[in-house]
């Protein structure tokens, strides 16, 4: 595959978990500890050296991000890309919006609500060796039944469910998903699931049944920050962590 990776960051969505917080604006503008949530997801990929961005927002307040983010000069950047998410398709509808900015790159997928305390530069450095297919990163989670779940079988993934309400393992599926340039084909064909979505993990099962889904596990602290809890407990570990290295 082409060498060079593209990264996507999802910010769309109306943040109806969060209501009223997101009345008035997009759920990865609100703080996070010191910084709007959106700069840490953009923060991971800078870090991995993934410079070429594509943000996909939506909702009202989508102008906002460029009034925070503009050419991405506070990361180092050049230029930040943009594109815009109408209604609530889902993770995967939005990736697919990326098809025409990827070029035929493989891109690593971040969702805007995902705190990664880990460099991904190894995780990275590994899905580049692979020669297709995508490669996921998993968290074990005391309360997995919020998030993709991922079943593993001599060392290998043996199946993804979104959200089961009997998880057979703590091992959550985290929001950063590399794939290679298949993905929009698979994207095209997808159907949406109950919540009237285009689901990643329908996407991730694919390259399962393809036999092409490879995993890392992360080592720091993963979270998400879509609901009050989670919202919460992200400012919290974030500055602890912060106050831990200073
Ligand atoms: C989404 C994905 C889920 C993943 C999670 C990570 O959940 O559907 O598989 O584990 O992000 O944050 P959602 O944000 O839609 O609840």
């Amino acid at each position: 595959m082409k060498t060079k990776i593209k990264g996507i960051v999802l910010a769309g969505g109306l943040g109806s978990r969060l209501f009223p917080l997101t009345k008035v604006t997009n759920k990865h503008l609100l703080p996070v500890y010191k910084k709007p949530m959106i700069y840490y997801p953009i923060q991971t990929l800078i870090q991995a050296r993934v410079e070429d961005i594509l943000l996909v927002t939506g909702g009202n307040a989508a102008g906002d991000f460029l009034r925070l983010l503009g050419n991405g000069k506070e990361f180092g950047l050049k230029h930040i890309n943009y594109t815009y998410q109408e209604g609530e398709g889902g993770i995967a509808e939005a990736l697919g919006l990326a098809e025409h900015f990827a070029k035929g790159h493989p891109v690593i997928v971040i969702l805007g609500d995902n705190i990664i305390q880990d460099d991904i530069t190894p995780y990275v450095r590994r899905f580049q060796k692979q020669k297709s297919g995508a490669r996921l990163l998993l968290k074990k989670v005391p309360d997995p039944e919020r998030f993709g779940v991922a079943e593993l079988k001599g060392g290998k993934v043996s199946r993804i469910v979104e959200k089961p309400k009997r998880p057979k393992s703590d091992w959550a599926v985290a929001g950063i998903y590399m794939y290679d340039s298949h993905v929009f084909e698979i994207i095209k064909t997808l159907k949406p699931s109950g919540r009237g979505e285009l689901e990643i993990t329908d996407v991730n099962n694919r390259y399962l049944e393809r036999g092409e889904l490879e995993y890392d596990c992360l080592k720091g602290y993963w979270t998400d920050a879509g609901t009050f809890e989670s919202l919460y407990r992200a400012s919290r570990i974030v500055a602890l962590g912060s106050r831990r290295k200073s």
